[in-house]
């Protein structure tokens, strides 16, 4: 008798599948098979059909499989570095201030604009490849480092181009509206005008936008230009996202909700309004504890209400060199933990099922029948292992589609 022929077969995992009301604490042990890079079957291995066969098999001898990491907010295409801004901080500078003297997201801006594609590319790919020795399998990236038309295509050039050369899934968001660069200086309404008139419509030309992000706060944009900017973005039937309420609260994700946006991202100054809207709204709460840490916040965001409201809440690394140098998403779960509260079950629904939503891909993110078959096998046990620790990564290894990267080590 013949059955199934499956292209892998991961047998005897302890399968963390991140479905909703799935039982919590060490899974079950049990197989994952995948056909044509879709998961086509789980369930307990001495369930498996009779005559089944799998191109690849492997024993995963008890070890943890979770769907692939996805980072839902990265900053990793860019040029430089702001050292000596961190060494002005830790001497109490703030970043404002620092902003405001022209360095912060100008000064990388110089270095973006400077680099040309080939060493914009060289410069980010460690970043990238960083993140996929943690486990990540999906990426978000986002331009706003060019601020002008040319490099910010550029930026969102290498970006794709990393979705080709490396195994991992890239999605792109515009940030055009990251700062006011040095030329339009007190000008932010005549940079808009130029954003929305010559940059938007040449990165929607192009196919080189998943969405649209912004800045909303004093020293960038405030929430009446980003519902320009939104609006804009709505013409051309682009998703919206927003870095909201990230060093005041300007109403950034009221707005973002308002919008039906995606996500709205940082929220350390949420207030109860702002948890409100968007409990009541499709809008993800996506957590960047790395900018927090690094900034020396001592504001965290209200995770606390944001979970008696019932809003989904992401974790993300916010890669990127001013506010948080940070390439590990599994260090961005520990921190959410230790910093924010969030439970190791929360971090790492963050990580995978809510970050899925919160780049609007609902076919990853879950061990699920019909699901990409995007994973991570890790050499632990427990799910909780994952943000307890604080590196190295316990990665044996990731599958994208199904295919595995390497051998899994141990
Ligand atoms: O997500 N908040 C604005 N954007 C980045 C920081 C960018 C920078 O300082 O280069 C963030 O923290
Ligand atoms: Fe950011």
């Amino acid at each position: 008798m013949t059955g199934p022929a499956w292209d892998l077969l991961i047998r005897d995992a302890r399968l963390a599948t991140l479905v909703p009301g799935a039982a919590t604490g060490v899974p079950a042990r049990g197989a994952l098979a995948v056909r044509d890079g879709l998961i086509a079957w789980i369930g307990p291995d001495a369930a498996l059909p009779a005559g089944a066969t799998a191109a690849l098999e492997l024993d995963a001898e008890g070890r943890l499989l979770t769907p692939g990491l996805i980072d839902c907010h990265t900053h990793l295409v860019h040029a430089g570095h702001r050292a000596a801004e961190f060494e002005q901080r830790v001497e109490g500078a703030s970043y404002e201030e620092i902003a405001l003297r022209g360095g912060g997201i100008r000064a990388t801006v110089a270095a973006t604009r400077a680099a040309d594609q080939a060493a914009l590319l060289r410069a980010s790919r460690p970043r990238l490849e960083a993140l996929l020795r943690d486990g990540v399998t999906t990426v978000e990236v986002k331009s706003g480092y060019g601020l002008d038309r040319d490099t910010e295509l550029k930026q969102l050039r290498v970006a794709r181009r990393l979705g080709e050369l490396l195994p991992v899934t890239v999605r792109t968001s515009f940030l055009g509206a990251h700062a006011v660069p040095a030329e339009f200086e007190g000008r932010a309404d005549a940079y808009l005008d130029f954003v929305l008139a010559e940059v938007l419509p040449a990165v929607a030309a192009a196919g080189l936008a998943d969405a649209v992000d912004a800045y909303c706060e004093p020293i960038a944009f405030s929430p009446a230009q980003v519902e320009r900017l939104f609006q804009a973005a709505a013409r051309l039937s682009l998703p919206v996202k927003l870095h909201a309420e990230q060093r005041s609260d300007q109403g950034g994700a009221a707005l973002a909700a308002r919008h039906r946006a995606l996500s709205a991202d940082h929220l350390e100054h949420l207030s109860p309004s702002g948890v409100a809207a968007l409990a009541a709204s499709p809008t993800v709460a996506v957590l960047l504890p790395g900018a927090y840490l690094h900034l020396r916040e001592m504001r965290p965001p209200p995770v606390a209400a944001l979970r008696a409201a019932g809003v989904p809440m992401a974790v993300a690394t916010d890669c990127n060199p001013g506010t948080s140098p940070l390439a590990s998403l599994t260090t961005a779960m520990n921190l959410a933990c230790t910093l924010f509260g969030l439970t190791p079950a929360e971090a790492l629904a963050g990580a995978t099922r809510v970050a899925a939503r919160a780049l609007g891909l609902p076919d990853r993110g879950q061990l699920m029948v019909g699901l990409r078959a995007d994973l991570a096998l890790w050499n632990a046990d427990h799910p909780a292992e994952l943000s307890a620790r604080l590196g190295p990564s316990s990665l044996a290894t990731r599958f994208v589609a199904g295919r595995p990267d390497h051998a899994p080590t141990r």
